[in-house]
């Protein structure tokens, strides 16, 4: 049963659910975070839905074995297929590409561009859920990238493997800017919003959407609708696992800019027959 001194699970294939602890972290410090990445089987963009669904029924079910207060699924893949894993926790859950919908809602353009996973891309959830809410005109065009969450997974301060990135951000995005002149973009992979410096010097003007602030926003006006937010005063710590490398995940959290890691260690993968 969790009560107000509960922890907030984050969950993603990888680190690009760091983009929205950090956000968490920012709003509301005094939260206690369980974060999940699933080194072992990123990406997740590239596998079939059976598989994906396997993969994030495993860590939904170790969120709620630790008894989170909310759960975020910082990974927009998954969210994708929310409505298959859902039933596996307890607490409210927050997508991250309904949070990434939302956060279009407000906003007066006519033509906005999405990138993501191949997978995200394929379901066409965000032209679907984003046109729901626009008005009619709106213009959604979305693109997805094979590898570019697991480039950003393991290019981060690395010069060579961040031109890897930038090359396959001109590849994605450049038609989208260039060419259909979109208004906006929203980062509709986790990942892609840890490498915005990037996309800001290749792009220079584009104003983009990072689901991962409206994620944090909504977490907060729920835990205060339900009386759940953590009033201990306390700084807040973040707990890591991952099924991949525990260097590089330590490393990547400081290179992000996460604070009060108190751990990050190894937890066994779910096995893929
Ligand atoms: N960060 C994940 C997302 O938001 C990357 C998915 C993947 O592993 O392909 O979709």
């Amino acid at each position: 049963m969790s009560d107000k001194t509960s922890p907030i699970g984050v969950l993603d294939s990888g680190i690009g659910g760091y983009s929205v602890a950090r956000q968490v972290q920012r709003l509301l410090p005094g939260e206690d975070l369980i974060y999940f990445g699933d080194g072992a089987h990123i990406p997740y963009g590239n596998h079939s839905e059976e598989k994906i669904v396997a993969m994030a029924r495993y860590m939904f079910r170790f969120m709620e074995e630790r008894e989170v207060k909310a759960l975020l699924v910082a990974c927009n893949t998954i969210s994708c297929v929310m409505d298959r894993c859902a039933d596996t926790v307890s607490c409210p859950a927050i997508n991250a590409v309904q949070a990434g919908a939302d956060a279009v809602a407000g906003l007066d353009v006519e033509k906005v561009g999405v990138i993501s996973t191949v997978f995200t891309h394929n379901t066409r959830i965000y032209p679907k859920k984003i046109k729901e809410r626009g008005p009619e005109r709106l213009v959604v065009l979305s693109c997805g990238s094979p590898d570019l969450a697991k480039l950003v997974e393991h290019s981060l301060g690395d010069p060579r493997g961040m031109a890897e990135v930038e090359k396959s951000l001109r590849l994605e995005l450049g038609p989208m800017v260039e060419r259909e002149k979109i208004q906006c973009c929203v980062l509709g992979c986790t990942h892609y919003p840890l490498v915005t410096g990037s996309i800001h010097r290749l792009f220079p003007g584009l104003p983009l959407i990072d689901p991962a602030e409206e994620m944090a926003r909504g977490l907060k006006a729920d835990l205060e609708r339900r009386g759940l937010k953590n009033e201990t005063g306390k700084p807040g710590g973040l707990t890591i696992y991952t099924t991949g490398d525990v260097e590089e995940y330590a490393l990547r959290a400081r290179q992000v800019g996460l604070e009060r890691v108190n751990s990050v260690e190894f937890y066994p993968p779910m096995e893929i027959l």
